[in-house]
Formats: C-alpha cells, structure tokens, sequence
C-alpha cells in the first residue's frame, strides 16, 4: 500500500492505478462498517483507494473535532490489510490551501432534521468530498446508509455537478444486538452503550410494525420516539420519516419508499440511526 500525503502526489499517482478506481473517504478510526466498505470496493474494482483526513470543515464549534479518536498506526495496518491500493491521508493544507474561498452547499441540506441540528455540517461534507473526488477521479464512491443524510447529500451533488462517478451505497454495518457501528461508540459508558440500543430497537420497532400494515408517519415516529424517551441518559434530537432522497418530511401515510432517521445524545454521545421502509 502506497501513503502519499499531498494533492500532486496523488494526481500523479492516479494515472497508473488499474480501472475501475474505487473510492472509499474515511475520517479513520476504522471499524467494520468501514471495512465493509472497502471489502466491497476491493472486490469490484481494480484499484482502491482509501482516504484518512478528519475534516475540521464539517464539525461545528461545540463539536468533537479536537476528541475524535486519531490512530493512524492502526488504520494504516487495517487499510493495507483491506487491499488499500493507495491511501491519500493529507494535512490540511492540501484540502485547504492558504487562501482557500470556496464552499460547496447544497440547497435544502441544512432544513433537513440532521443538517438543521449541525449547521454547516454538509457543506462541510460536500466540500471535502468533492475536493477528494477532484482530486482522486474514481469511477465509484463507497459511502454507508448508517449516514443516511450525507448519501442523499453526495448523490445530489454529483448530479448536480455532473461529476463522473457512480455513488455506491453500502448497508449500515450492526453489533450483534443491533448497536449502529460507529466511530463515536467508544465514547459511550457500559450504561450508555446498553441505552444507545434504543435508537436500533425503536427503528426495528418501526420495521415490524410498518412490515405488519402500519403506515401512518405519525404513529411510525412515535414507535422511535418512544423508545429513546424512556432511556434516562438519552436526549432525543429527532425521528424523521422521509421520502427515499430525504427531500421532505412525510405526513400522513407512507406510500413509497421511505428512511426513517434518528439522533440522539446518550450521556453526551450524539449517535444516529436509520432504516429504509419499502412498501
Ligand atoms: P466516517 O464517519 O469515517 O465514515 C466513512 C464512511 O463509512 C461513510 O461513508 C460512512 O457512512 C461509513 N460508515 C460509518 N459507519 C458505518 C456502518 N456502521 N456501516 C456502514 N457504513 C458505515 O462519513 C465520514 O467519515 C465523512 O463525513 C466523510 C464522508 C469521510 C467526509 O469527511
């Protein structure tokens, strides 16, 4: 595995890596969710690329920027054992070159529950990525459901910017009692954890519930809401019921394909969660 660190490096690298080119863009502190991910690409592409940048872009003031879990000795090892042909892991400077103006926003992201509650969050987000996506030119981009918002966010993007990369979307990776993996889960206590189960069990809750007739968004929510309420160390931030391209909050009954989304803080921890419901 080749680790190059600055922007000219890796456009001159890109040239001699072997088509298809897989992407996967990573913030590090690698779990299974992102190895699912590049499992996937490495077994369809034929070359992959790995990125490790956390983006101090898409965290906001208040948020964990300075805390997030750093380790790159282990995600190099892990990276490399996943068949990471090249792994881009940048300094800031490279994303963010002195002088650097431009931001890439995309209208709506910020009134949707997840964008409303982290200001600044997505045009974070689509920044780096279309930064990455410049710079790396693959013809596919791994990204999970578990962030469920960011998807429909780089999906738009490219279509809206014609960018010439296939979106790949990859199933959220679960703990075996159905805990949504997550970098942040290391932060949770053993109590916090055991309430964090709340988000995965109201969602599948909801699941059942819709797989058995129920339809109405309202009742659907309140399965979730429910829930993570009755948990003492959770404070929920929302449940929305969205159509599939979480453009809009459903009202009334559901009738297409649909992401049901939570968030909450567990003793402090913000986590989300999220299904798709399929009529
Ligand atoms: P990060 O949180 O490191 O996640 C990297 C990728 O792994 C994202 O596409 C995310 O959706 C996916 N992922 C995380 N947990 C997962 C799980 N349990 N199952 C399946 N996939 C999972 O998301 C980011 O980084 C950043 O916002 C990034 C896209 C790299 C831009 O900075």
């Amino acid at each position: 595995m080749r680790v190059l660190r600055t922007a000219a490096a890796v456009r001159a690298a890109r040239a001699e890596l072997a088509p298809p080119v897989g992407l996967v863009p990573t913030m590090g502190a690698l779990h299974e969710g992102h190895l699912s991910l590049l499992l996937r690409a490495r077994g369809e592409c034929g070359s992959l690329v790995a990125s490790l940048f956390v983006n101090p872009a898409q965290f906001g003031p208040g948020e964990d920027f300075a805390r997030y879990p750093r380790d790159e000795e282990r995600d190099c090892r892990l990276f490399a054992e996943a068949g990471v042909d090249l792994l881009f892991a940048p300094a800031l400077e490279e994303i963010y070159p002195s002088g650097h103006a431009t931001t890439v926003a995309v209208t709506g992201a910020e009134e949707r529950p997840e964008g409303r509650s982290r200001p600044g969050h997505f045009a974070g987000v689509a920044t780096v990525v279309t930064v990455l996506l410049s710079l790396l030119a693959p013809d596919r981009a791994y990204f999970g459901e578990k962030d469920a918002q960011q998807l429909a966010v780089i999906g738009r993007l490219v279509r809206d910017l014609a960018l010439p990369v296939e979106v790949v979307a990859c199933a959220t990776v679960r703990e075996p009692d159905g805990l949504a993996l997550s970098s942040r889960n290391v932060y949770l206590s053993v109590e916090g954890r055991r309430q964090a189960l709340s988000l995965s069990a109201g969602l599948r809750a909801a699941e059942a519930a819709f797989a058995g007739g129920m339809r109405d968004a309202e009742q659907l929510r309140g399965l979730v809401s429910e829930r993570v309420s009755s948990q003492p160390l959770a404070v929920l931030d929302y449940v929305s019921l969205a159509d599939g391209e979480m453009r809009g909050e459903i009202e009334g009954a559901v009738s297409a394909e649909a992401v049901l989304s939570v968030a909450a803080r567990v003793g402090g921890t913000r986590l989300i969660d999220n299904v798709r419901l399929r009529p």
